[in-house]
C-alpha cells in the first residue's frame, strides 16, 4: 500500500510502497484512510526539527500523520462497516494510572507514544487496523470538516482544563456563564482561530492577537464569531484591560510570553499551548513575585483523549449551524496524495486547514 514517509530527524517526506507486514497496526478494526489533515508537528517533522520525533523500533522511518479521517472497511465491536472514525492519536505507555485510564494526555512515565510523530507508525496510508477503544466516531452532517477534531481535541482539554482550575476562585459571572471573563488568544492560525471558537461557546470575551493585519478570512471569521482581533506588531502598550485567561496558540519567540504577562488578572491563567520551536526568554524574580501576589497560575496544556475528540464533534455540529460562514472557510485547500510532499513542505498564505486525500 502507499504511505507517506518520513525519517525522523533528517529533512524530507516521500509517498511510497509499504508491505502490510512492515507498518504497525494496533488491533482488530480495518480502517480505510479517506483523509489526513496537515499541521505544523508535521511540516516540523519533514523539515527534521521535531525534537520529539522518532521511528518505531528497529527502523529510521515512521509513517507520517495524526490528524486522519477513515471508513470502517472490517468491522468489529461497535464499528460496522462504512462508519465514519477518527483514531486517537496519542495512545498509552500501559504503565501509569493515567494512561491506564484512558488519560494518556496525562501520563506520568513520559512512555507514550504519538501516531506519526513519536514510536508509532501515523494514519497517512491507504489503511491500518485499530483497536475500538481509540477510534471515534464521526456523527453524520460534519464529514467535510471532521478533520478538525483532531487538533480541537488538544483545544477541548485544554479549555476543559483551565475551567477546572478556575474551581478554585468564584469565577463564573451573574448570569451562571463566563460572559464577564476576557480571553486573550495570542497566535490566528488554525489553533487561534479553533480556541477562540471553543472560548466563545463558553461564553468568554475573545480577543485574537497576531503581529499583523488580520487576513480577509481572519476578519470575516472572528466577526461572525464575535471576537475582538488586536494587532500587536508595534507591541502590546495599545491592549485594554487585564486577561482572565491567555491561551498562547502561537509558536512566536517565547518573548511574547513575558510581553504579555503584566496583562494577566488577578487569580488569572497562563495556557502554555504552542511552544517555540526555540529562543530565550527572561523572567526576573519580581515579575514571578507579583505572579504569585495575582495568584495566577501557569498551565502546560498538550493532547487531548477520547472523551475531548467526542466534544470536539458535538461542537464541530453545533457550529455548522451556528457559525457557518467560519466553518465553511476553515479547510483552505484539499490536494491528492501525490501532492502531499508538496504542501507538507511549505505553508500556503491564508492557509488554515489542508487536507490530503486518498
Ligand atoms: C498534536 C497533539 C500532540 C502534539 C505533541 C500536536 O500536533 O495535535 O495531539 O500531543 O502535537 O506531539
Ligand atoms: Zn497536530
Ligand atoms: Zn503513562
Amino acid at each position: 500500500m502507499k504511505a507517506i514517509v518520513v525519517k525522523p530527524g533528517s529533512k524530507g517526506v516521500e509517498v511510497r510502497d509499504v508491505n502490510e507486514k512492515e507498518v504497525q497496526n494496533f488491533g482488530r478494526v480495518k480502517v480505510r484512510i479517506i483523509e489526513n489533515g496537515i499541521c505544523g508537528t508535521d511540516r516540523e517533522l519533514v523539515q527534521g526539527k521535531m525534537t520529539s520525533a522518532r521511528a518505531p523500533q528497529g527502523r529510521d522511518w515512521l509513517v507520517l500523520g495524526h490528524e486522519a479521517l477513515g471508513v470502517v472497511e472490517e468491522p468489529f465491536g461497535e464499528f460496522k462497516v462504512n462508519d465514519v472514525v477518527m483514531p486517537v492519536n496519542r495512545r498509552g505507555c500501559g504503565k501509569c494510572n493515567n494512561c491506564l485510564m484512558g488519560r494518556a494526555d496525562h501520563c506520568e512515565t513520559g512512555e507514550f507514544v504519538e501516531a506519526g510523530i513519536s514510536d508509532m507508525d501515523g494514519f497517512m496510508r491507504e489503511y491500518y487496523y485499530d483497536d475500538p477503544k481509540y477510534l471515534v466516531k464521526v456523527p453524520k452532517g460534519i464529514e467535510d470538516i471532521a478533520i478538525l477534531a483532531q487538533p480541537l481535541s488538544d483545544l477541548e482539554k485544554s479549555v476543559n482544563e483551565i475551567i477546572k482550575v478556575q474551581e478554585r476562585v468564584y469565577w463564573t459571572c451573574n448570569d451562571g456563564t463566563f460572559s464577564c471573563r476576557r480571553a486573550l488568544v495570542i497566535g490566528s492560525g488554525p489553533i487561534g482561530i479553533l480556541v477562540s471558537m471553543l472560548l466563545r461557546s463558553h461564553s468568554f470575551q475573545v480577543t485574537v492577537t497576531n503581529r499583523r493585519e488580520p487576513t480577509e478570512i481572519e476578519d470575516q471569521i472572528f466577526q461572525e464569531i464575535g471576537a475582538e482581533y488586536f494587532n500587536s506588531a508595534k507591541g502590546y502598550t495599545e491592549l485594554k484591560g487585564r486577561f482572565d485567561v491567555i491561551f498562547n496558540a502561537s509558536t512566536a519567540p517565547p518573548t511574547v510570553i513575558e510581553d504579555i504577562i503584566p496583562f494577566l488578572n488577578y487569580n488569572g491563567v497562563l495556557g502554555l499551548f504552542g511552544f517555540p520551536p526555540s529562543g530565550e526568554m527572561k523572567l526576573n524574580f519580581q515579575e514571578i513575585q507579583k505572579l504569585s501576589l495575582k495568584g495566577v497560575a501557569i498551565l502546560g496544556l498538550a493532547n487531548g483523549q477520547k472523551p475531548h475528540f467526542e466534544d470536539a464533534m458535538r461542537h464541530l455540529s453545533q457550529w455548522k449551524i451556528t457559525w457557518p460562514k467560519t466553518t465553511n472557510k476553515l479547510i483552505t485547500r484539499t490536494v491528492h496524495v501525490d501532492e502531499a510532499p508538496k504542501v507538507l513542505s511549505f505553508k500556503e498564505e491564508n492557509e488554515i486547514k489542508v487536507k490530503i486525500r486518498w
